[in-house]
């Protein structure tokens, strides 16, 4: 796992950690087939916003159901390949956008997967 710098944003403390950690607990579990698993957390400016990733060389998923990823219940790998309930990303992309963010995701079958989040750099004036 490497851990690049990371930027400074403002919001909830609890629930951005939250957000990270299911992100986390996703690229652990869905590259434990792999003998060279690999986690890079990482982030780049972009202009007004912060873009936080977790990339992983895992499993991966197929793009063409990439709309479901977000969805309450929704699981893309059965349940006897990877335990799971199916909310965690939906959980993710909550606390996102109550920060004012964006949650997307870029994968290949059998290549891994890469998860970003956009928040915001600097908070808007009330
Ligand atoms: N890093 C990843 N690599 C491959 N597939 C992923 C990854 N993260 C999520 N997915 C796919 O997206 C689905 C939804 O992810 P989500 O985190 O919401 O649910 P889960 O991991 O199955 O269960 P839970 O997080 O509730 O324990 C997963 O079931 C899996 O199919
Ligand atoms: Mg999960």
């Amino acid at each position: 796992v490497t851990i690049e710098s990371l930027p400074c944003i403002e919001g909830e403390p609890t629930l951005l950690r939250q957000a990270i950690a299911n992100l986390v607990q996703n690229a652990l579990k869905y590259t434990r087939p792999r003998d060279g698993a690999r986690i890079d957390i990482g982030a780049y400016p972009s202009p007004g916003e912060h873009v936080i990733f977790v990339r992983d060389n895992g499993v991966g998923f197929d793009m063409a159901y990439s709309d479901r990823l977000f969805g309450v219940f929704q699981r893309l790998h059965r349940p006897d390949e990877f335990e799971g309930t199916g909310v965690g990303l939906a959980i993710v992309q909550r606390i996102v956008q109550r920060h004012g963010g964006r949650v997307w995701a870029d994968a290949t079958v059998g290549a891994g997967a890469t998860f970003y989040l956009a928040l915001p750099s600097v908070k808007e004036a009330a």
